[in-house]
């Protein structure tokens, strides 16, 4: 973990600028290890995420067989062959759902057992919404409950015409890559587009897939040569920015005074960016400078100005699996727009690392803002100065939450303290050296 202190005292920042370049994002990493290592032969991975949940996706790939190189602290070599051989440990996911869940449904259909662990946060989130359809899919797979530890006993797995409840990403590429191993035609649909970086990376590597009727349809025949193996082609790949990552530094330069500064190399994938259109309607001074496109991932540079007109705005329906993970410095930056906001439809967010519905209505509160929890979201009366009571922040063991308590500290007319900070480094270990670097 980058050496982040545990209890971190705020400072109010009188302006920030320059200019930051962010790091790599962390679905399209995990993506990357486990994708990568489902093609056959060599490939480099440029813009690596090292958090520390990538590094537990990476550390399972090498229990796992697969050879990884390092080149520096953003570039890694995989000799990628296609397959995994049994791991002699269980799999240890650290705090993240997107390692336990993807891992989840490429090892079904693996012809070893293996067993998927997770801390403490992790242990305690749903895998139901995985373990359903790969046991429709002929998968067995012991839990506590639904819950990890996974114990996975690898089985040949057929094909699955599976509709989602839930507008959720993993269990899409959950499925979509136990179908990539499974006999016959997988079909996926859910509710509300999610991201899409698996279907995009797949597509990047060879594998063709079809979209009809809002349904993605995978068959591993034609991603398969004569002998029934996969021939996903190893390729060289860019990771983007994370837009997620970004999203603490749009909302910093909107909310603090004389902010004006430039984020480049930020992943700009529609299915992500729900916080632009979020501060494009409550009224933030951004634009987008540059758009090209990054190993099939659309990527930009975006110069974001103090925005002192802030207005409240509702942010509800489709638009929530475009920004679910943004929500937490959503309602920092709602705390500093004029009206009330409402934010609805979000129920999935009391499954993130922390129940993040309860944990940010309890911890802005403390901060002196008008707050109401939902069953589903929250409403936020703004603008609010942020006046902290003396008590300490908590973080939950989440990263997010750690982040957004640091920019309520920002603008706040006092320092506060934040206990468990040290979490923020679980995605984002640039994450102070970025921030000082503006100040
Ligand atoms: C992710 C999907 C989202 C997101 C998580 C990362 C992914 O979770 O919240 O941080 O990489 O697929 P859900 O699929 O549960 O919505």
């Amino acid at each position: 973990m980058a050496n982040f202190p545990e209890i971190l005292t705020t400072e109010s920042s009188g302006g920030l600028r320059g200019e930051i370049e962010i790091p790599s994002d962390k679905s399209i990493s995990h993506r990357s290890l486990i994708i990568g290592a489902l093609t056959h032969g060599r490939l480099k991975i440029n813009n690596f995420s090292f958090g520390a949940d990538c590094r537990s996706t990476l550390k399972i790939m090498e229990q796992l067989g697969v050879k990884v190189e390092f080149i520096d602290e953003k570039t890694l070599i995989l000799d990628a062959t296609g397959g995994f051989k049994a791991p002699a440990e269980p799999l240890d996911c650290g705090n993240s759902g997107t390692t336990m869940r993807l891992m989840a449904g490429v090892l079904a259909g693996q012809d070893f057992d293996s067993t998927l662990v997770g801390d403490e946060s992790l242990s305690k989130r749903p895998m139901k919404r995985v373990i359903e359809p790969l046991e429709l899919m002929g998968a067995r797979i012991e839990s506590n409950e639904g819950r990890a530890p996974l114990k996975i006993h690898g089985q040949s797995l057929k094909a699955i015409d599976y509709s989602s409840r839930i507008a959720s990403a993993q269990v899409k590429s959950c499925v979509l890559l136990a179908g990539l191993g499974a006999q016959g035609e997988t079909i996926f649909s859910e509710p509300v587009l999610s991201r899409d970086h698996t279907e995009r990376m797949l597509e990047y590597f060879g594998a063709e897939i079809e979209y009809v009727h809002g349904k993605i349809k995978i068959d591993p025949q034609s991603a398969s040569d004569t002998h029934g193996s996969n021939i996903l082609k190893a390729r060289d790949l860019t990771i983007a920015g994370d837009i997620s990552s970004a999203a603490f530094f749009l909302v910093a330069g909107a909310i603090v005074p004389n902010s004006d500064f430039v984020i480049r190399n930020v992943g700009l994938n529609p299915t992500r960016t729900g916080i632009l259109d979020v501060l494009h309607t409550m009224g933030a001074d951004f634009e987008i400078l540059s758009a090209r496109p990054v190993s099939n991932e659309p990527v930009g540079d975006i110069r974001i100005r103090y925005s002192p007109n802030l207005c409240a705005t509702e942010i509800l329906g489709d638009i929530i699996p475009r920004l679910i993970d943004e929500i937490p410095a959503i309602a920092v930056l709602a705390s500093q727009a004029q009206g009330k906001t409402i934010i609805k439809d979000a129920q999935d967010l009391r499954n993130k690392e922390s129940d993040r519905i309860n944990a940010v209505t309890k911890e802005l509160q403390k901060l002196g803002v008008k707050i109401t929890e939902m069953p589903d979201g929250f409403e936020i009366e703004g603008k609010a100065a942020i006046t902290p009571n003396g008590e300490l922040l908590e973080t939950y063991h989440d990263h997010r939450l750690a982040m957004s308590w640091f920019l309520a500290g920002l603008i706040s007319e006092k320092p506060f303290k934040i206990n468990g900070f040290q979490w923020a480094a679980t995605s984002f270990p640039e994450f102070l050296d970025l921030f000082y670097s503006l100040a």
